[in-house]
């Protein structure tokens, strides 16, 4: 038997819609996913807690109780960028230890940890801080192709998260490159040497999404992410309702009614719908992106390129660019090609091409990269690179937030004025001025909430 995961509250919308399906077009359907027989439901952590505070003037932990409330059978899953939780920098010990803490407490019951370079020292915190809480620990490693990305490379890093205390092993495919065959051949390898169930994640960008799950299945992956249709497919997942239609009836059955299926699918087109409407999901993501098979690179990717050399006026140096990313990513010991190395490393090829000689333009990130201050690479980056870059800065080899502080109390300090809950505070560590912004619409909004529950304690509030 195979389980699912259902993606269509986090990754659907997430990769479709820039994140921004509200909650009240998910709780008119909870009940209903709820009772599906799914293995999880992925509805938090990513991009949603940015967008939540940011874009939807929704508190992300209301989301997530609301979320809890609603879908007491099934287990709740999260993403979580290691030690840089949901933000994009490192942060310190006292914050990741509190924020999965909170997670948990607030409903979630599995957390898929991950860091962008499989460098398992900024992972290890809030791994260890998921196991104290008694979560469910699912370590991912990012999955990429390289010289030194082989599937050794892959079961030996499965291995150490293993000992480390995950629960479950994620090959965390976020630019859908991992071809059907190489998937086989990949989950067959780290099946045969841990213990612990193989969770599978992939996006359909590519248009071999689903075929990679069919092998997959068969070399005894364990758990496979799927969205509902109506979000599903395209840069998002391979669909829910083709992948129980295919394995049904066989000794890999997912035990998922179809018909059921197909009243959340009808939900989910209106939502759909409305994202269409809004301008938030267009067709252009259901699009095969066959670059990202010739190219091993995320989509995404590509388009930022097209739109950095449109502004340079330079989109005729394409093709030089297209063939300087892979040299620039071996120059920086092979990084996986996820953000905000994606970004980093093409950025570089096109200074490296716009200015007609490498590293002549260096910017602030490569730099840092090559400095360490993202984690272990790799592989060693080019010598002749490292010391044209950084001259005689030195690198650092510890665990970045080795160097950070504890910040927590600071951050509970200046923004007490606004706190109702003790996870504002983290809130505001993750994204300071936004949190501010969405603390100072919630209370200038007080008067309309507290009317809509019936309190009228509370009507005097200021603006
Ligand atoms: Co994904």
């Amino acid at each position: 038997m195979v389980k699912i995961t259902e993606t269509i509250l986090r990754d659907a919308h997430q990769s479709q819609a820039a994140t921004r399906m509200r909650l009240d077009e998910m709780l008119p359907v909870a009940e209903k996913l709820d009772k599906i027989g799914y293995y999880s439901i992925e509805c938090w952590g990513g991009a949603t807690f940015d967008s939540c505070l940011r874009f939807l003037n929704e508190d992300p932990w209301e989301r997530l109780r609301a979320l809890r409330k609603a879908m007491p059978n099934t287990k709740l899953q999260m993403l979580l960028r290691g030690q840089n939780i949901l933000g994009y920098k490192h942060y310190a010990d006292d914050v990741v230890d509190e924020f999965v803490k909170k997670s948990i407490d607030n409903g979630i019951d599995i957390i898929r940890i991950f860091d962008a370079l499989n460098d398992t020292r900024n992972m290890k915190r809030a791994m260890d801080a998921c196991k104290k809480n008694k979560g469910i620990c699912e370590a991912a490693f990012s999955y990429t192709t390289s010289p030194v990305h082989t599937n050794e490379y892959f079961v030996k890093l499965s291995k150490e998260l293993e000992d480390m205390g995950a629960d479950i092993i994620c090959i965390k495919d976020m630019a859908g490159i991992l071809l059907p065959y190489n998937a086989y051949e990949l989950v067959k390898a780290i099946k045969s040497t841990v213990k612990i169930p193989v969770h599978l994640h992939t996006h359909q960008t590519s248009g071999v999404g689903n075929l990679t799950y069919m092998k997959a299945v068969e070399a005894g992956v364990d758990i496979i992410d799927c969205a509902l249709s109506p979000l599903g497919n395209g840069t998002s997942q391979p669909a829910t309702e083709p992948m129980v239609a295919a394995l049904q009836g066989t000794p890999h059955d997912t035990g998922i009614d179809i018909v059921k299926l197909n009243e959340l699918t009808g939900h989910f087109k209106k939502v759909a719908d409305r994202l269409k409407a809004d301008g938030f999901l267009t067709d252009k993501s259901l699009q095969t992106d066959v670059n990202a098979l010739i190219y091993q690179v995320p989509g995404g990717m590509l388009s930022n390129l097209v739109n950095q050399l449109k502004q340079l006026n330079a989109l005729d140096k394409y093709d030089e660019v297209l063939a300087e990313v892979p040299r620039v990513r071996a120059d920086l010991g092979y990084p996986p090609l996820v953000t905000p190395t994606s970004q980093i490393v093409g950025t570089q090829a096109v200074f490296n091409v716009y200015y007609g000689e490498r590293y002549k333009v260096v910017s602030a990130e490569t730099k840092g990269v090559l400095q360490g201050n993202y984690g272990r690479l790799p592989a060693e980056p080019n010598a002749e690179v490292v010391k044209k870059v950084l001259g005689d800065t030195k690198r650092i080899t510890c665990r970045p937030a080795d160097l950070i502080e504890a910040e927590l109390d600071k951050y509970r300090a200046e923004v007490a004025e606004y706190v109702e809950q003790d996870e504002d505070v983290l809130s505001y560590a993750l994204f300071p001025q936004v949190a501010l912004n969405y603390f100072k619409y919630r209370q200038a909004n007080k008067y309309h909430v507290d009317t809509e529950v019936g309190d009228v304690s509370k009507k005097i509030m200021p603006i």
